[in-house]
């Protein structure tokens, strides 16, 4: 039977784990779950004004629309209803079983080193600075067609930084095993290399 092989990458808000963890999966052949967009969906679902709780449970994970999910208020809904120990309770099972399907998986998110699979095989805490990260949301906005102001994507991302932080339920961490990957002054190419040398170094079969 194929073993599993998790590689859990954790982080703050816009720090590039989505980026680096797709193509960490690609290149592992291994499938990826953005746990981000499990909560955005409840989140989006709770702006629709439904209950967050019932909401998480009734889950549809196969079809999560990326696309309607991927903006600012539904962000700022998603660390709302993150803080609700029942939220993540009911998204719980879906994502350790991703994390340790046969042959492997690379989720992204901020408690899948803590929490989720503290077994995982590899752990990256990816971050940067706040106006670095900033940037990169309001271009990555933009380039969705979103008319975005800089300065309040940066009080978005610092706002939902300090709820996930602080919150008592599964809080923003970093696993004292994980590998911190600070991308500030590093090109995507360069952070996906360093990103794969840690898988390396757990499992020196990758190529
Ligand atoms: O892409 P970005 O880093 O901006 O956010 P995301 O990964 O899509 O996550 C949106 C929100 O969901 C976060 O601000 C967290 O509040 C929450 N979240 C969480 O609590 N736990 C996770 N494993 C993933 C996301």
């Amino acid at each position: 039977m194929r073993e599993a092989f998790t590689v859990a990458i954790d982080g703050p808000a816009a720090a590039g784990k989505g980026t680096i963890a797709r193509a960490v999966a690609a290149e592992l052949g291994f499938p990826h779950l953005d746990s981000g967009l499990l909560y955005r969906a409840v989140g989006a679902r709770l702006l629709e004004g439904e209950d967050p709780v019932a909401a998480a449970r009734s889950l549809n994970t196969a079809e999560l629309d990326e696309h309607a999910l991927r903006t600012a208020a539904v962000a700022q809904a998603a660390s709302k209803v993150a803080v609700l120990p029942e939220v993540r309770a009911a998204l719980l099972d879906f994502q350790r079983a991703f994390a340790r399907r046969a042959g492997g998986a690379v989720l992204d998110g901020r408690d899948i080193g803590t929490v989720i699979c503290p077994e995982a095989e590899v752990k990256l805490f990816v971050t940067a600075s706040p106006e670095c990260r900033a940037e990169r949301r309001t271009a990555e906005l933009r380039a969705r067609g979103a008319e975005v102001d800089a300065a309040e994507v940066l009080q978005d991302v610092l706002a939902r930084d300090a709820r996930d932080r602080d919150r008592a339920a599964s809080p923003l961490r970093q696993a004292p095993d994980a590998v911190v990957l600070d991308t500030t002054s590093l090109t995507i190419e360069a952070a996906i290399a360093a990103a794969l040398d840690a898988v390396r170094a757990a499992r020196p079969s990758v190529p």
